[in-house]
């Protein structure tokens, strides 16, 4: 596949750092080369001695003298070596992706850094992009500066709906309109909506990814927080072409704080976002990386992968309760789905056309804070009758009484709307 087919000329003209390329030779040379190239500060004069974490199952790991050296340090962009050799390990077993020998994986500080990254790597100014409906405003952020066209997908309850893409997609080719070269997805636990894309679906987005050549960015933070038994199959475990960018991320899983993601996609294209984030924060931090190394060979990809059953568990037990407080609050003001994954409950309300000044303005005095559906829309000045709550933190006594207050403020809301509309 040609992969500059998809990058933007400022991304075709990023060249690499002397200076990082010798940390990344440093990195890999034998032991008893010498390196006087770097900037790299003496270790000797950092304040920190130890570094110990420990864990919830009572097991510990302390960094030793090496290894806090390397964790207070520069390495080399891509990543910490071994944390990049042990994420390889993990795509390869959790997706088994087709054509594994042509990807690569970059370390990412976050999800969020990822989107950005590939996004600014394929969308010039005014470039397509296809998005979902609804989707995270995190990706509306970064391409409207590019004053990129947003192609929404219409979306029923399984996500974007592959029959009306692929006529949107050929009405745009037969009248000689720009063609878009990316669809952002976020297929698992989406956020807002909480729905999972099934298989089949998934499937027919991916062989109309390959008729109409475009890449598909996974933004999938939630992958492993799906409530269903069945493990979702990823984008990228589909990927026979080479077409697809996967995003994962440790926020959700491991801690939002330690700012850690990665992305795995054909190498070219990691390579251009490799060498936007040597002009950028030349890599993520190192002490996340290192933590989050010791942290996956402590547990292995088994621990791992119980430390998610316990977090599905988890959340599954909160989402129970807030679709079970919605019941009991909202019953005939709204509407709702029982979320399939992520942290998010949908609620569309009747009633009332627009939801942003009821939760903007009112909620807001009013003790209760939501987040109005028109944000997760390509254009927010529009009306959307929906509300976005999480029942990820907050305590199940606060869910209780924040879907009081919102039943009070929906009921607010109508009558007032009834007595204006009385009154014109
Ligand atoms: C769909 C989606 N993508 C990306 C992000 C950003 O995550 P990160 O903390 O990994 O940057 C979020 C966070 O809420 C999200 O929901």
């Amino acid at each position: 596949m040609d992969y500059s087919y998809f990058m933007t000329e400022v991304a075709k003209r990023r060249r690499p750092a002397t200076t990082r390329e010798l940390t990344k030779i440093a990195y890999s040379a034998p032991k008893d080369t010498i390196s006087l190239a770097e900037g790299m500060p003496n270790e000797e004069t950092f304040p920190f001695t130890e570094i110990s974490v420990k864990l919830y199952d009572g097991s510990s790991f302390t960094l030793d003298d090496s290894e806090l050296g390397a964790a207070l340090q520069y390495i080399p962009t891509q990543g910490y070596p071994p944390l990049v050799q042990a994420l390889r390990e993990f795509q390869r077993r959790a997706h088994a992706p087709p054509l594994w020998e042509s990807r690569d994986i970059v370390v990412v500080s976050g999800s969020q850094d990822g989107l950005s990254k590939a996004l600014e790597a394929i969308i010039g100014t005014g470039d397509p992009i296809l998005v979902p409906e609804l989707f995270y405003p995190g990706v509306e952020v970064v391409v409207a500066p590019h004053k990129a066209e947003l192609i929404t997908i219409p979306e029923d309850d399984d996500g974007p709906v592959p029959e009306i893409l692929r006529e949107i997609l050929r009405n745009r080719e037969l009248s000689g309109g720009k063609m878009p070269k990316v669809m952002y997805i976020n297929a698992t636990g989406t956020n807002p909506t909480g729905i999972i894309i099934p298989l089949e679906r998934r499937k027919e987005i991916y062989r109309i990814a390959c008729e109409y050549n475009f890449l598909l960015l996974d933004d999938d933070p939630y992958c492993f927080m799906h409530f269903g038994k069945e493990e979702p199959k990823s984008f990228l475990s589909l990927d026979t072409e080479g077409r697809v960018i996967r995003l994962d991320s440790f926020s959700k899983v491991i801690s939002s704080g330690i700012r850690l993601g990665f992305m795995t996609a054909a190498a070219p294209l990691i390579a251009s976002v490799e060498l936007h984030l040597q002009s950028s924060h030349l890599h993520a931090p190192t002490l996340s990386q290192v933590i989050m190394y010791k942290l996956l060979k402590n547990w292995g990809y088994d621990g791992l992968m119980q430390h998610y059953m316990r977090l599905r568990c988890f959340y599954k037990k909160r989402r129970d309760v807030i679709s079970a407080l919605a019941h009991k609050h909202l019953n005939g003001l709204v509407d709702f789905k029982v979320p399939k994954g992520g942290f998010f409950l949908w609620i569309k309300v009747r009633g009332i056309e627009n939801t942003w000044k009821m939760l903007m303005q009112r909620g807001v005095t009013d003790g209760v804070i939501m987040a109005p559906g028109a944000a997760f829309m390509s254009d927010p000045t529009k009306t959307c009758n929906a509300i976005r709550a999480s029942f990820a933190k907050a305590s199940y006594e606060e869910m209780d009484l924040a879907l009081e207050r919102l039943a009070q403020l929906i009921r607010m809301e109508l009558t007032e709307n009834y007595i204006e509309n009385i009154d014109t």
